[in-house]
């Protein structure tokens, strides 16, 4: 349980769900101050980009390789030692079960060697908290999770307590980007690439589907894009071209992201008729400048505040499991040592559970 004689919560967070392995030591005080005292990011972009994107058997190797000497450097960098920690936060899922497994084994043998709590985070969560990093975000807001593994909206009402207002039925934002980005003969990984390669593009140049045209819903939709986007890189042969298409695809994304969000902004409105209005964007499609564009429109439009995690923490990193798992055990909630790793782990259970569409196979992106 946490310490009483210190004041607030000292946590390590661990990370492995995807292609980066991170640790991070974060503390945050009584009054919700975080402070960040470490945050280290291995990633494995050399060892998957002869792949073209991660390789779940190699991502795992790679973190039970790395998560002894992240950790180490995460300590260190802190300036604390493990009997400083009040508790251990492993992302628990959703994610790639070989990497979730090492992240959160490492996690347990720290709790139970430290004689410390666990507490098995929701990668997802770890986002949603993410841009309380970088500043005093009060719940309740609106919620833009955009990823490589996932793009819905939800609305946070406090830690744990999320609805789900949309989500993507194929494709998410940050899967397209990297998709196309590769038929593109962009590098892996494709988000970024694209977007410098956009900087030169006029977007005007290619006509390309707009998705789910008609319905009134807040779901998103980017396959008939992947697509549409692949069958006019075929045919290029110019430089420009390539910047051009890069830039229509990069509009065409940001376009359905402030729109669907639009429509949500709505509905927070209306069910939110007290509330200040709040709007975050979180995870890594959240680093792109011509999204971040978008939404601030939307905003502006709407009346709600506008909020991004600082750049660092738009993509995967630990300081935000870590702080997810200080809400969570600030608030007396932990996990046994036998939590279990989790491929899929929605966010809103009953939300996915009551939209077979968007919960089965490959379809709903991991959530
Ligand atoms: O949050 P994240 O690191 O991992 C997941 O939880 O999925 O997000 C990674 C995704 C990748 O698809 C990557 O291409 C995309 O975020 N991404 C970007 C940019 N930076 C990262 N997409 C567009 N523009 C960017 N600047
Ligand atoms: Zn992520």
């Amino acid at each position: 349980m946490p310490k009483p004689e210190k004041l607030g919560l000292t946590i390590l967070g661990l990370e492995t769900s995807c292609d980066e392995t991170a640790a991070s030591v974060v503390r945050r005080a009584d009054d919700g101050t975080v402070t960040v005292l470490s945050s280290i990011i291995g990633t494995q972009f050399e060892q998957h980009a002869p792949f073209g994107g991660v390789v779940p058997e190699i991502a795992a190797r790679a973190h039970v390789e790395a998560i002894d000497a992240i950790a180490a450097e995460a300590m260190r960098a802190s300036g604390l030692s493990f009997a400083d920690l009040d508790g251990v936060a492993a992302t628990a899922g959703p994610g790639l079960v070989g990497g979730v497994m090492v992240g959160l084994a490492f996690g347990k043998a720290v709790a139970l060697a430290r004689d410390v709590p666990l507490v098995a985070v929701n990668h997802l969560e770890g986002h949603a908290v993410s841009a309380r990093l970088g500043a005093d975000i009060p719940y309740p807001f609106l919620l833009l999770l955009v990823s490589g593994g996932h793009c819905q909206l939800l609305e946070v009402a406090g830690v744990g307590a999320c609805t789900r207002l949309g989500t993507t039925i194929d494709d998410a934002a940050g899967e397209a980007f990297d998709k196309i980005a590769k038929s593109l003969g962009l590098p892996y990984p494709g988000g970024p690439a694209l977007e410098k390669l956009a900087t030169t593009g006029d977007p005007s140049k290619f006509e390309l589907p707009r998705a789910l045209l008609g319905r009134k819903d807040c779901d998103f939709s980017f396959s008939g894009l992947k697509t549409a986007a692949a069958r006019q890189a075929e045919k290029i042969t110019d430089e420009q071209s390539r910047a051009d298409l890069a830039a229509a695809v990069q509009a065409a994304i940001a376009r359905q992201l402030s729109e669907r969000t639009e429509r949500a902004m709505k509905l927070y409105k209306t069910s939110h008729p007290d509330q200040p209005l709040r709007f975050v964007v979180a995870g890594g499609v959240a680093a792109n400048g011509a999204v971040k564009a978008a939404l601030r429109k939307n905003c502006d439009d709407n009346g709600f505040s506008f909020d991004a995690p600082p750049l660092v923490y738009c993509t995967d990193n630990a300081a935000m499991i870590a702080l997810a798992g200080a809400e969570r055990l600030a608030l007396g909630l932990f996990d046994d040592l036998d939590a279990v790793a989790r491929p899929r782990w929605p966010l809103d259970e009953a939300a996915a559970l009551s939209n077979p569409s968007n919960s089965f196979g490959r379809k709903g992106a991991k959530a």
